[in-house]
């Protein structure tokens, strides 16, 4: 019997690729479904590893599903996956059209649009920010002058990610400028978005909980730390794993995680809950993402634990049973590079290379190119990660070799400089 198709819903990232990888060592033919503008194949490896594609426009998702389902069953596919954030709920309903394992595609809806998210974590008892959701000017205002918002407050799209059009704001003067940063930015590929969340600011020490979902049966794999620049912008400059926390708090953690994932109806996938622990140790759920977490966390669970999280995916996709215990105690870390200002990159010295305990070094930026002072996770230069069996002594091999990279910026606005700068450092909030 040959090995079903798998199809991955878009294919950029890092994860695409090893999800390929994944399917393709064990057997299955690989497919991908793309807009037919701007596709976003991400590598010739990931080329290499298709055997088809189906090209269909995401913006219009009952005409996708229909393509994406018509495509899937003439190429004998048996799981669908998505890396996209955009694309979970249009997964959902893909696989509810195929009958393959998936998510409730009743629910698909609130794991993305954060409103709808609000409206679903909130009925389920989980601890959430006071959230108003302002559609124009005069909501934002009645939201802004609501005492249980407060301040400072977060404005941000309902349907954004990637940091994008998130404000800290500190005061009605901000806000104008911040709720317009968050109207250009929402949507699919910041393609606009006016409907607004104006959030009460929950304070304390950011992590996220990355767990895979198997017939609704909850394994959380990691908690993760989160290094998150200070200021109006909150940008991830860092992620650390395994984050051990008190017993009491990873158990109120884990409990506020496991009410959202059912909340959000995660049946059979990834998850990727971000949570807020305030000094008085009380979580509160910040967002749920139906996928698997970005910022290359997958595969430090891979380096720090030994779960090879892609074919996990996989297996779970595919309605087997998957393998999710750990095989390594170890520790293992990321830092992204960021620019302290606006510029052109002109040039970067100083980066780490691939060896022992440094398993991956990745840039992005081209020399010439223009960088920004870090507005969203989408102006991170690079990154590399340090991994090793204690975690104080990989935390501080990796803000060491931080410490070297040295950018050069010529200054294009926003005050910027021709002298050396240190990488990100200045962006990395303690
Ligand atoms: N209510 C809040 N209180 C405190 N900080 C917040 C709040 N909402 C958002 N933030 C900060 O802003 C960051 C980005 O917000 P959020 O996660 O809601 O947006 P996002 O675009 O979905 O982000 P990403 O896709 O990068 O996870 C959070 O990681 C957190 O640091
Ligand atoms: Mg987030």
């Amino acid at each position: 019997m040959t090995a079903p198709g798998v199809l991955l819903l878009d294919a950029s990232g890092p994860e695409s690729v090893a999800l390929a990888r994944a399917a393709a060592v064990r057997g299955h033919a690989v497919h991908a479904a793309a807009t037919p503008a701007g596709s976003t194949f991400c590598s010739a490896e990931f080329i290499g590893l298709l055997a088809g594609r189906v090209l269909t426009d995401f913006a219009r998702p009952s005409r996708a599903v229909q393509e994406i389902t018509a495509y899937a069953r003439r190429h004998g596919v048996g799981a669908v996956l998505t890396v996209n954030e955009y694309l979970t709920e249009l997964a959902a309903l893909v696989c509810a059209e195929l009958a393959l394992p998936g998510n409730d595609r009743r629910l698909a809806h609130a794991a993305r649009d954060k409103a709808a998210m609000h409206r679903a974590l909130t009925a389920a008892g989980v601890r959430v920010p006071y959230t108003r959701l302002a559609r124009d000017d005069g909501e934002l205002r009645e939201a802004l002058g609501d005492a249980r918002v407060g301040l400072p407050c977060v404005i941000k799209p309902a349907c954004g990610a990637g940091s994008a059009g998130v404000s800290v704001v500190s005061g009605p003067a901000d806000a104008i400028a911040a709720a317009g940063r968050a109207r250009a930015a929402g949507g699919m590929g910041g393609g606009g978005d006016q409907h607004l969340l104006v959030q009460a600011y929950a304070a304390g020490a950011e992590y996220s909980i990355e767990s895979i979902t198997q017939d609704g049966a909850i394994t959380h794999l990691a908690v993760t730390e989160k290094r998150v620049t200070s200021g109006s912008h909150r940008v991830e400059t860092g992620h650390s794993l395994p984050a051990h926390l008190p017993p009491e708090i990873e158990k109120a953690v884990y409990r506020e995680a496991d009410a959202a994932i059912r909340a959000v109806g995660i049946r059979h996938g990834p998850s990727h809950t971000e949570v807020m622990v305030g000094p008085d140790g009380q979580c509160t759920v910040i967002e749920i993402a139906a996928r698997l977490a970005a910022g290359h966390i997958g595969f430090l669970i891979q380096h720090a634990l030994g779960i090879d999280v892609f074919p996990a995916l996989l297996d779970v996709a595919l309605g087997r049973r998957a393998t999710l215990y750990p095989t390594a105690h170890g520790h293992a870390t990321v830092r992204f590079i960021t620019s302290p200002y606006a510029g052109r990159l002109a040039s970067v010295t100083g980066l780490p290379r691939v060896g022992p305990g440094v398993p991956f070094v990745r840039w992005r930026a081209a020399i010439g190119g223009l960088v920004h002072a870090p507005r969203a996770n989408a102006h991170r230069l690079g990154s590399f990660g340090v991994t090793g069996p204690d975690p104080v002594e990989a935390e501080e091999r990796a803000d060491a070799l931080l410490r070297r990279v040295r950018i050069r910026i010529d200054p294009a606005g926003e005050g910027g400089s021709d002298q050396d700068s240190p990488a990100s450092t200045s962006d990395i909030a303690s």
